[in-house]
């Protein structure tokens, strides 16, 4: 049974994409996110399409080495179940003492260093930044080794999906850095612990596909959203880097850029009916995509279209325009 990571998992996106994916396998799926009641009503409905889930507590303003420690629990956690379905309960704990005491370490020592950073920023932060990497690189080689001892279905992941997003309030963002920050948080750097940590995985396993959902938004600054634009473009620029990064490693990454699409998100405005996508049309593109192993996937095509012409428009004139 292939396995899949999945950040955002209650969102509308998230919950049809994972539909369209399990009527084509049954897959195990570690769902996380911020509300577990719905978490468990969605591993229920997946279960019953024959797909196997869990479900964890993940919020974009957990530390990077509580993300570290997630990632770590995800691979591990999910080792052991497998194993217990193998009947290799020794196995299984020798397994979990090699991982757990390597986190928890690595956590004190991220800890350490973070208290330091705040008495000496500038000297303890590069320490710090070099510490989370070292960390998160320990955790994928020991992940490795430990999926060495065995075959590969008890251990590892296959693929991350995240659809993790928040659209904010634009004009409070203009007057309130918090509400910025909160959008840049949940759209790209609150993403970053988890994307690093699965990224140096998969490049370990020299196998993996990372699929992330940014938007048309990031392609070209408008008025009306460009902070929720800007942290996508940081996320759509950041999955470019990382697809030439991992290309050798046989790692896929997919950058999904959604027009607009019909949820929650966006049900306080008027969309045009004509370029607005059912969720269940975004889930099936995402999809093929991700079987064909699309680099960039826009959904609805159209919106390819669109933003092409968008990036042409002059920017004297685009300044005056009010788009979108
Ligand atoms: N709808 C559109 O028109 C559109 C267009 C382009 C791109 N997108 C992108 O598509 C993705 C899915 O959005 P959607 O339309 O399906 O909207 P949605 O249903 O509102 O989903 C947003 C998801 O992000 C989660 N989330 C928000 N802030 C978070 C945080 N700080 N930590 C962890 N999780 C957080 C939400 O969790 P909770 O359930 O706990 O709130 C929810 O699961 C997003 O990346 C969005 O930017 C949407």
């Amino acid at each position: 049974m292939r396995r899949m990571l999945v950040l955002g998992a209650t969102s509308e996106i998230a919950i049809a994409t994972l539909h369209e994916f399990a009527k084509e396998e049954p897959w195990y799926m570690i769902l996380c996110g911020r509300n577990l009641s719905e978490l468990e009503k969605l591993k229920t409905k997946l279960e019953s399409h024959k797909c196997t889930c869990e479900v964890k507590h993940y919020d974009t303003s957990m530390s990077a080495a509580e993300q570290l420690q997630l990632f770590n629990e995800c691979l591990g956690q999910s080792t052991n179940i497998q194993h217990t379905k193998a009947q290799d309960n020794a196995l299984a704990t020798t397994q979990t003492n090699k991982v757990n005491p390597l986190a928890t370490t690595q956590t004190t020592e991220f800890n350490a260093l973070a208290t330091t950073t705040t008495t000496a920023f500038d000297a303890s932060a590069t320490a710090a930044t070099d510490a989370y990497n070292d960390a998160a690189k320990d955790i994928a080689m020991q992940s490795m080794q430990v999926s060495g001892h065995q075959s590969s279905q008890f251990i590892g992941l296959d693929a991350l999906f995240c659809s993790v997003g928040y659209l904010g309030d634009q004009k409070k963002a203009e007057q309130d850095i918090r509400e910025c920050d909160l959008i840049m948080q949940a759209n790209f750097n609150g993403l970053l612990p988890m994307l690093t940590a699965t990224a140096q995985f998969f490049k370990q396993q020299r196998s993996g596909s990372i699929m992330v959902v940014s938007s048309v938004a990031g392609e070209r600054g408008r008025c009306s959203n460009y902070c929720y634009g800007s942290s996508k473009a940081a996320m759509t620029a950041f999955l470019s880097g990382m697809r030439c990064s991992l290309l050798p490693y046989n790692v896929h990454v997919m950058t999904i850029k959604p027009g607009y699409v019909a949820t929650r998100m966006v049900a306080h405005k008027k969309l045009p009916p004509y370029i607005t996508a059912s969720t269940q049309r975004v889930a099936k593109d995402i999809v093929k995509g991700f079987k064909r192993r699309s680099s960039v996937v826009y959904t609805m095509w159209l919106w390819r279209y669109i933003m092409a012409v968008v990036r042409l428009i002059p920017e004297f004139i685009f300044k005056r325009l009010n788009m979108f």
